[in-house]
């Protein structure tokens, strides 16, 4: 088993238990995500966490596929889908590296509190273009450590060495967006609540391109 995939074993039951720290954020990163939904849609969630997420969006689309590298967390995920009776969500304990999904399929793909954890993010987001249809979009709530935190680059990779801390990468918001659009994503939507937050950006795939 992988280092990330023990330590996010190790802390899903306090992660599930663990309020959300910015609720009205949160609440706008629902509702703007929500405006792209339709009825008909297929979404892809990956490093889904708990399943909140995706279980607040269910009823909105047609089917959400969520995995994460743990199956601690997919545990937790699938009973409170089962709780809530959610039928529309298929957890899966899988890693986006392991995800294979035919090129073209989904509308939406969600990635929330991921990107800045992965080794290889420019890697994931030309993957994540491909599985979208023309048109397609990738909502991305990422912290970019590199804006404000540089100590962060001396401190996460002793906490890395100690168990304390998953892989942090750090990077500017500047260098995420740069991302994105050198994948061939437009940036549709950008908001950070303040400095020191997340930043949420919702990226559209060219409608008529592949
Ligand atoms: C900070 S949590 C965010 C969870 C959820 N998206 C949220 O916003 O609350 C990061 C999640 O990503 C998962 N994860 C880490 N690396 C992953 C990978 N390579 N593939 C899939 N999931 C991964 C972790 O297990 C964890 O559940």
């Amino acid at each position: 088993m992988s280092y990330s995939a023990k330590f996010w074993d190790k802390i899903a039951e306090s992660y599930s238990k663990q309020p959300i720290a910015d609720r009205a954020a949160y609440q706008k990163k629902l509702q703007v995500t929500r405006e792209y939904f339709k009825p008909d849609m297929e979404v892809l969630e990956f490093g889904c966490g708990t399943g909140s997420t995706a279980i607040t969006h269910a009823p909105y689309v047609k089917h959400i596929r969520a995995i994460d590298i743990s199956s601690k967390m997919i545990e937790i995920a699938q009973r409170k889908a089962d709780a809530e009776n959610i039928k529309n969500v298929t957890f899966e304990q899988l890693t986006i590296d392991e995800l294979t999904v035919s090129d073209r399929t989904l509308d939406v793909v969600l990635g929330l509190s991921i990107l800045h954890l992965l080794s290889n993010k420019e890697e994931v987001i030309a993957k994540v273009h491909k599985m979208l249809k023309p048109g397609g979009i990738f909502v991305t709530s990422t912290m970019c450590l590199g804006d404000t935190m540089n100590f962060f680059k001396v401190i996460a990779p002793i906490g890395k060495f100690l168990g304390l801390m998953p892989l942090v990468k750090v990077f500017t918001t500047k260098e995420l967006s740069n991302s994105l659009t050198d994948a061939g994503f437009a940036i549709d939507y950008h908001w950070q609540p303040s400095k020191d937050k997340a930043v949420f950006i919702v990226a559209k795939k060219a409608a008529l391109v592949d």
